[in-house]
Order: C-alpha cells, then structure tokens, then sequence
C-alpha cells in the first residue's frame, strides 16, 4: 500500500531505478538506503505480524528491531540493511515466513 510520505529525498536529482513493491512499480534512488526509500516513495506498511496481523515498518534504521523485513528472491530480508538495485522485486514476506518480534 502506498501512503502520502512526511519523508524527503536528500537528492531528488539522483539517478532513479525501477523497483516492484508488491504490485506497483516505483522509482527509487539508485544505491539508497532501501527502507529510508521505500518510505520516501509512500510505502507502508512494509509487512504484517503473523499473530495480530499489525502492520509493521522501519523502526530502527540499524538492523535492530526485524521491523523492516520485506521478501526479495524468496528471502526474508531486513531493508534498513540493503541497498536500492535496479530491478528489485521486493513483496511483504508471507506470515508463516516471520516470527512475531
Ligand atoms: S528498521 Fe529495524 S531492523 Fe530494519
């Protein structure tokens, strides 16, 4: 789902690549922080809890709370520790995929 963001671009003049977010296609700066911009472009929440079923997004920034996991190629992966790839398929990681943190 995408949300209006109170996030910014440091450079909106750098270099955009195009990235899948579940269904939709979004352009993201090239080497960026991959939460920080997926945040920028509006995107939340970045998964739900298996149990509650709460959405969740970044929280930390630093690899800290596993609050930011996303599914890239088939791994449960934390995106405040990636980097924004040209041609990342990047999707909410399936509830049976995530333990409750
Ligand atoms: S935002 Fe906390 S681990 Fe990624």
């Amino acid at each position: 789902m995408k949300t209006d963001s109170p996030f910014r671009e440091i450079d909106p003049q750098s270099d955009h690549v195009l990235v899948r977010f579940e269904e939709e296609d979004l352009m993201l700066p090239l080497g960026e922080n991959l939460a920080g911009a997926l945040l920028v472009a509006g995107v939340m929440p970045f998964r739900h809890t298996p149990v509650s079923g709460a959405p969740r997004g970044p929280f930390c920034m630093m690899g800290a709370c596993y609050d930011c996991l996303v599914l890239i190629d088939g791994m449960t992966v934390q995106a405040c520790m990636l980097q924004v790839a040209e041609g990342m398929k990047v999707g909410m990681p399936s509830a049976d995929r995530v333990h409750d943190v």
